[in-house]
Order: structure tokens, then C-alpha cells, then sequence
């Protein structure tokens, strides 16, 4: 998605090689008209496949999401990150390690939000390592529900995140795909 290219480079910032800043584009605010466009392109690219739900993970996940969600007109259903001591019988859970926070967390879903009726899109902002994608996967394969694909608005491919849910057989589509940060330059695939 070029658009989306053009915003990076105008807008990230590098904070070292492994992390990028997408503050204004993903994770502390959004552009509504380029979120709804990521929505559409992401219903283009799963045209083919059943969806029921959209699935994601708060927060970072939700616009993007939501944007796709209304593309394909199905509803939204978001993951609460929590940390709990005590588990919740109407709700399927799971424990991820998270990237950026250097911490454990849960991923919880409401049994009454998904199940083996489903057939699921997973859309998230950003892919890493996969922590957090297949704790999600673990919690939709959990709820009997088909994951349909995955679709992540930036992933980071010099992380094993994306090829390792490839390698599981997903379907799995990126908008942007970045393989390097080093030398403070932004370099994207292909
Ligand atoms: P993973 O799924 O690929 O393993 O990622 P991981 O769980 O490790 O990521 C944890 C959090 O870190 C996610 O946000 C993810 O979007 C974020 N993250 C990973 N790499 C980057 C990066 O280069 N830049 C930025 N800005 N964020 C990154 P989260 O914990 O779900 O939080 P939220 O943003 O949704 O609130
Ligand atoms: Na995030
Ligand atoms: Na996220």
C-alpha cells in the first residue's frame, strides 16, 4: 500500500533497530480517511474467503480493525489485554509475553463473542515476533472458530513473527512489510 509507504516515511521515527515510533499513524492516534483505505484493501485482498467476525487486540488493533469490519460488514470483536490473577469461566483466555512491554499479560475473549459458528479475520497494527498473534490464534482455535486469515497493517520482517505464521499455514497479508531499520533508514520490501 504506497499511501501508507509515504505516511511511514513522513511520520515514524526510529527509536533503535529493532522498534519503530508510528504514533501518529497507529498506536496514539489515526488518520480516519487512511484507516478506512487499509479496511477496504483489506477486504479486497480476503474478498474470496468467509468472514463472520473481525477479530483483534486492544488497543493498537481496534481502528485498523474496526475499518475492516466495516468494509466486509461483519462485527468487531477485541481482545482485552489484563492482567489477572484468577480466571474467568465465560471467557477464554491467554498468557503472551509482549514485545514492547517486557511483560506477561492475558489475552481474554468472551465465550458469547466467538465460537464454532465463527469463521474469523484476525487484523492487527503491528507484527513482531508473533507473541501476541498467536496467543489470539490459540484463543480462536480455543472458541472452535475457523481463523479465515490474518492481516496486519505493518509487519516488521526481519522479526520471525510473520514467516512464522506463515510457516503454520496461515494466510497471512501486510500492507507494508519493513525489512530493516538499521542504519536509522527505514527500508521496505520488495
Ligand atoms: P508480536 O505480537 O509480534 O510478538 O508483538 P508483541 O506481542 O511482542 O507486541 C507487543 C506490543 O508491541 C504490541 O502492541 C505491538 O503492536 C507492539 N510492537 C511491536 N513492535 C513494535 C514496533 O516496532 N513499534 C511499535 N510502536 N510497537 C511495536 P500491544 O501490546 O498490543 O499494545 P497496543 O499498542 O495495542 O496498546
Ligand atoms: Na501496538
Ligand atoms: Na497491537
Amino acid at each position: 500500500m504506497d499511501l501508507l509507504k509515504q505516511r511511514i516515511l513522513k511520520e515514524a521515527s526510529i527509536v533503535n533497530a529493532d522498534v519503530l515510533k508510528v504514533d501518529s499513524l497507529l498506536n496514539h492516534g489515526a488518520d480516519p480517511e487512511l484507516t478506512l483505505e487499509m479496511g477496504r484493501e483489506f477486504a479486497r485482498r480476503f474478498a474470496g474467503e468467509t468472514i463472520t467476525k473481525v477479530i483483534t487486540v486492544e488497543s493498537s488493533g481496534i481502528p485498523a480493525a474496526f475499518a475492516t469490519a466495516l468494509a466486509i460488514g461483519v462485527p468487531l470483536v477485541f481482545a482485552r489485554r489484563k492482567k489477572t490473577l484468577i480466571g474467568d469461566p465465560d471467557a477464554y483466555c491467554e498468557r503472551v509475553p509482549s514485545f514492547t512491554k517486557g511483560i506477561v499479560t492475558d489475552l481474554i475473549v468472551s465465550r458469547q463473542l466467538l465460537g464454532p459458528a465463527d469463521s474469523v479475520l484476525f487484523i492487527d497494527d503491528i507484527i513482531a515476533n508473533g507473541d501476541a498473534a498467536r496467543g489470539l490464534i490459540r484463543i480462536v482455535e480455543q472458541s472452535g472458530a475457523r481463523l479465515a486469515g490474518v492481516g496486519i497493517v505493518l509487519e516488521k520482517s526481519f522479526q520471525a513473527g510473520g514467516r512464522t505464521l506463515r510457516e503454520l499455514g496461515y494466510r497471512l497479508e501486510s500492507l507494508v512489510r519493513i525489512r530493516s531499520l538499521e542504519n536509522h533508514v527505514i527500508s521496505f520490501e520488495e
